[in-house]
C-alpha cells in the first residue's frame, strides 16, 4: 500500500481497504458487505484497526469501525453481554456472538460473515423471520390452567426445576440452527435445533400441562427425523448448550409418552 502522510488516527481508503493511519498494534478485519440498494455483488472490505484503541471483543472492533471508519457498516447488537442474541454472526468460520468472541483468540486476520445460510438483509444483518415463525409453532410459553386466571404462584421443586437446566438458558441467537447442515437443506419443513430445544424446554417443565399435546405436535409437524446427530449445533452454541441432546431426548419422549 502506498505510504501517505496523514495525521494520527485519520482514515486511508483504497478500493475496499480502509485503515487507521499509524496503528501500533495492527489487526486486519475482513467483513462481508452487501447493500441491496446499490445493485452490486457482495464484496469483502478489509479494515485495519489499532488494538490499543479497541475493546477486547469482536463486537468492540465492529463498533470502532462503524464509529471511526465506515458508518455504513450494518450489524445488529444490543446488550453486549451475551444475553440478547442479536450480535450472532459467523466469525473465524464459526457461528457465534460477536460480543462474546475475544479478538485475542483469533491469531490471524479476523473474517466476519453473516450467519450461514440465511437471506442477507444488509452486510451482517440476516432475515430471521422464518426461524422466528418456526419458533411460534412450538408455542413457547407456559400452558397451565387454561381459561382460568390464577393469582397463585406456580411452584416447582428444586428437582423439577433442574430438569430444564441446559434448556432455559437459550437466548435464541440461532447460531445452532444456522450451523445445522440438515437445516440448510430442509429448513422449509424441519424446525431446527433452536426451536426444538425450546420445545424441549416446555415439554420438560413440570408446571406445563400440555406435554402430550406438545409431543404430538412435534411428532407430526417438526420433521424431527431430519436431525441426524450432526452436532454442529452443540459446537456452535455460545451458551454451551446441546440442542442435539435435547432433540434426542424429545425423540425418546415421543416414543415413550405417546
Ligand atoms: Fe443460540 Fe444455543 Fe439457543 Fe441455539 S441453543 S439458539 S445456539 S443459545
Ligand atoms: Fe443438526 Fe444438531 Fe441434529 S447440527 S442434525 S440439529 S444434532
Ligand atoms: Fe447481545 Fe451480543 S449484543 S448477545
Amino acid at each position: 500500500m502506498a505510504q501517505i502522510s496523514l495525521p494520527n488516527n485519520s482514515i486511508y481508503k483504497k478500493g475496499n481497504y480502509y485503515k487507521i493511519d499509524n496503528p501500533k498494534r495492527l489487526k486486519k478485519i475482513n467483513v462481508y458487505r452487501w447493500n441491496p440498494e446499490n445493485n452490486k455483488n457482495p464484496k469483502i472490505d478489509t479494515f485495519e484497526i489499532d488494538l490499543d484503541n479497541c475493546g477486547q471483543m469482536v463486537l468492540d472492533a465492529l463498533i470502532l469501525i462503524k464509529d471511526d471508519i465506515d458508518s455504513s457498516l450494518t450489524f445488529r447488537r444490543s446488550c453486549r453481554e451475551g444475553v440478547c442474541g442479536s450480535c450472532a454472526m459467523n466469525i473465524d468460520g464459526r457461528n457465534t456472538l460477536a460480543c462474546q468472541k475475544n479478538i485475542n483468540e483469533i491469531k490471524k486476520d479476523i473474517n466476519i460473515f453473516p450467519l450461514t445460510h440465511l437471506p442477507v438483509i444488509k452486510d451482517l444483518v440476516v432475515d430471521l423471520s422464518h426461524a422466528f415463525n418456526q419458533l411460534k409453532f412450538i408455542e413457547p410459553w407456559l400452558q397451565n390452567n387454561f381459561g382460568k386466571i390464577s393469582d397463585q404462584e406456580q411452584n416447582q421443586s428444586l428437582k423439577d426445576r433442574s430438569k430444564i437446566d441446559g434448556l432455559w438458558e437459550c437466548i435464541l441467537c440461532f447460531c445452532c440452527t444456522t450451523s445445522c447442515v440438515s437445516y440448510w437443506w430442509n429448513g422449509d419443513k424441519y424446525l431446527g435445533p433452536a426451536a426444538l430445544l425450546q420445545a424441549s424446554r416446555w415439554v420438560n417443565d413440570s408446571r406445563d400441562q400440555e406435554k402430550k399435546k406438545r409431543l404430538k405436535y412435534i411428532e407430526k409437524n417438526s420433521n424431527i427425523h431430519n436431525c441426524h446427530s450432526i452436532m454442529n449445533c452443540a459446537s456452535s452454541c455460545p451458551k454451551g448448550l446441546n440442542p442435539g441432546k435435547a432433540i434426542a431426548k424429545l425423540k425418546k419422549q415421543i416414543v415413550t409418552n405417546l
